[in-house]
């Protein structure tokens, strides 16, 4: 199946009628994409991976000389049983290895060229989907579209092209259907991996892989996707490869070359209907009444290694290493060196760069805000049951501070309450964690796959959040407010409220940065627990700030606290201004500035706008740092795994 056109060189003349990106264009309306399409031949030589083990070796072998190539309009199908490597190849040509991988080995050539696949250049379905939860088909469809598109294309058409996408995945009679997830039920498995699909397939790219599409779907249902694949891969020329589970007799015909793996030896690389002569040829002819797929995968299958499958005398690893070895040797080994060879001979076209071609920075903002508002509208965890709780808390202090009065006593009393206030309630904000996390595994995916960029993420996300910062800050710091009985003067609410919304700002920021740091939730949780667990401590209630020890606490801990500021601003906006009578009722009052300077250490050389202003930008500085940790940790991590490669390399 498929178009299958030999090509002396490398990249045929474009097709007239698509972009860059496959995304059908009409020249005359879009001038500034007149631009020759290009087309991608992928080839890979020698994949190696191998990952750290426990045992005495010190290396586990995942892949081993892994060779294959894909070319425009084609479609590699990787099998193999579970566990063989299926999705580590994928993720090896994606160049998305894991963390722990401890040497790849090998090339990955795009048109002869060492390319960057990531941030754009193509698009990768992984075996684990990553999608808003909380969005239905339609949105998560539409917003995706919205962000891939070209930015001159009306967003009209942009629509029209998500709604056939889904038609042809499907997926309309769910379209209004939620995603679902965490406990809430929406979605099919196999509807959500056909969602996956549709989102990669939008923008028709260069180069498609896709893990599993077919995983979960009944046979029926794996032949259309599969035909629509196929009809979008020949349509737009595309070079698709995909990992595929057990294919049906027929989705197995859709195959133009196939790749079979087994304990991560290759047993087979060649044009898919010459399989069945390679095996016939080593003693494993494939009996009339089964399916071919069906006959490999029970030939080369460990897992349940069973005598019955390959004859008494005959273990599957004997099997595997013989048609490995077979393999190598033979003529067919050999012509697909020589096809790679002939397609890298002369370096081919550079693919170009999704960036051009997608929406806006502000049009990215736009549609990242509102898709966030949404999500945080509807995830129950994020914002709402927070405010839940600060209004409870609120009435607690409320009840508890009720009506505090002037008195001797209620100097300490204001001051443990305004701690309260200050300190405890960032505290809690540890709670929307989970929710940030899977927003944030969403964004790692798309990020990965080019759709748009950090800058965007963090400034909507800024965004997104800020009406529910200031519900949660103005109307449990209301309640709380009014029935303790603090100064009554809208002014001085006004700054008790802003102290609060700039608190819940920081805090945000602060969790993002942990989840972008930090690899699983409890680590991230117990992490962001400790640092505001450290900051409170170092604000100067527990010890004053005249007796901190320097060592730490006084430098840098107390200039670093945000919760030094916050407690600073609203002590001197609650007690500026009040007088106090002293103990035993004499006749001398105690002035609120005294309690201040004398009891409590505090600065008065500055207004307590200055320290609302310093936690402003402390604010901003996190989101700042958020921003650059994610683009170093982008920049750094290939570095990293490179060098961890040819460190085990020279070993
Ligand atoms: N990052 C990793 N660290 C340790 N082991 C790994 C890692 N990635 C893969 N493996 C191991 O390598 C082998 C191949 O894994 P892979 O996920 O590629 O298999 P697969 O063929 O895609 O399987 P399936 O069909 O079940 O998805 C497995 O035994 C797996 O446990
Ligand atoms: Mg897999």
């Amino acid at each position: 199946m498929g178009s299958f056109r030999h090509n002396n060189g490398i990249c045929p003349e474009p097709e007239p009628d698509t972009g860059g990106w496959g995304v059908q264009i009409d020249e005359s309306e879009f001038p500034v994409m007149k631009k020759k399409p290009s087309r991608a031949y992928l080839t890979w030589e020698d994949i190696g991976v191998s990952v750290s083990s426990s045992n005495s070796v010190g290396k586990e072998e995942i892949l081993t000389g892994v060779t294959g190539y894909a070319k425009p309009g084609e479609i590699v199908a990787i099998m193999g049983p579970s566990g063989c490597g299926k999705s580590t190849l994928l993720d090896s040509l994606a160049g998305r290895s894991a963390s722990n991988i401890r040497c790849s080995t090998g090339r990955v050539l795009i048109n002869g060229r060492q390319q960057r696949l990531t941030h754009g250049t193509m698009a990768y379905m992984a075996q684990e989907q990553n999608l808003t939860w909380t969005l239905t088909v339609k949105e998560t469809v539409y917003y995706s579209a919205e962000l891939q598109l070209p930015k001159l294309m009306p967003k009209s058409e942009k629509r029209q092209r998500a709604d056939r996408t889904i038609r042809e995945m499907g997926l309309q009679d769910c379209v209004n259907t939620r995603i679902g997830g965490w406990g809430n039920k929406g979605l099919s498995g196999g509807q959500r991996r056909r969602l996956s699909i549709c989102l990669e397939l939008l923008t028709h790219p260069k180069i498609l892989l896709l893990d599993e599409p077919t995983s979960g779907l009944d046979s029926a249902a794996s032949y259309y996707v599969m035909k629509q694949i196929v009809k979008l891969t020949h349509e737009y020329q595309m070079t698709v490869v995909v990992a595929i589970h057990q294919p049906s007799s027929q989705v197995f015909g859709f195959f133009d070359s196939l790749c079979l793996l087994s304990l991560g030896k290759e047993i087979y690389f060649g044009h898919t209907f010459a399989a069945n002569q390679f095996f016939a040829v080593h003693g494993f002819p494939c009996p009339d009444q089964q399916s071919p797929a069906d006959h490999y995968l029970m030939t080369i299958n460990t897992d349940f290694n069973d005598q019955d499958t390959v004859g008494e005398n005959n273990p599957v690893e004997q099997v595997i290493d013989k048609l490995a070895e077979s393999y190598k040797s033979s003529d067919i080994y050999k012509n697909v060196r020589c096809e790679i060879a002939t397609l890298c001979r002369s370096e081919g076209d550079v693919i170009e760069r999704k960036g051009s071609l997608q929406a806006n920075f502000f049009t990215q903002c736009l549609v990242l805000s509102e898709r966030s508002f949404i999500n945080m509208y509807r995830d129950l965890g994020y914002y709402w049951l927070r405010l839940g709780i600060y209004i409870g808390l609120g009435l607690a202090l409320g009840s508890l501070f009720y009506q505090i009065g002037s008195g001797y006593d209620s100097i300490g009393a204001r001051i443990s309450m305004i701690m309260f206030i200050a300190a405890f309630l960032t505290l809690l904000a540890i709670g929307g964690f989970p929710s940030f996390v899977e927003e944030m595994k969403v964004f790692h995916w798309e990020r990965l796959n080019g759709h748009y960029g950090v800058g965007a993420y963090v400034i909507s996300h800024a965004i997104s959040s800020t009406p529910y910062l200031i519900a949660i800050s103005v109307i449990p710091g209301a309640i709380a407010y009014w029935l303790i009985g603090l100064q009554q003067d809208p002014s001085l609410f006004i700054y008790f409220v802003l102290v609060v919304f700039v608190s819940m700002l920081w805090v945000e920021c602060l969790m993002m940065l942990v989840a972008a740091i930090v690899p699983t939730l409890l680590m991230g949780i117990i992490s962001g627990a400790g640092i505001i667990g450290l900051m409170i401590l170092g604000a100067g209630f527990f010890r004053l700030p005249n007796d901190l020890p320097y060592f730490f606490w006084k430098y840098p801990m107390y200039y670093i606290s945000i919760h030094r500021y916050a407690l600073q601003g609203l002590y001197k906006n609650e007690f500026k201004g009040l007088k106090f009578p002293e103990y035993l009722g004499g006749p001398v009052t105690i002035d609120g500035e005294m309690v201040l300077s004398s009891a409590l250490h505090i600065e008065m050389g500055h207004s307590k706008w200055i320290d609302l202003g310093i936690m402003f930008a402390m604010a901003v500085a996190y989101r700042i740092m958020l921003f650059c940790t994610i683009k170093a940790i982008e920049r750094v991590r290939p570095i990293i795994k490179a060098s961890m490669s040819c460190s085990t390399l020279r070993s």
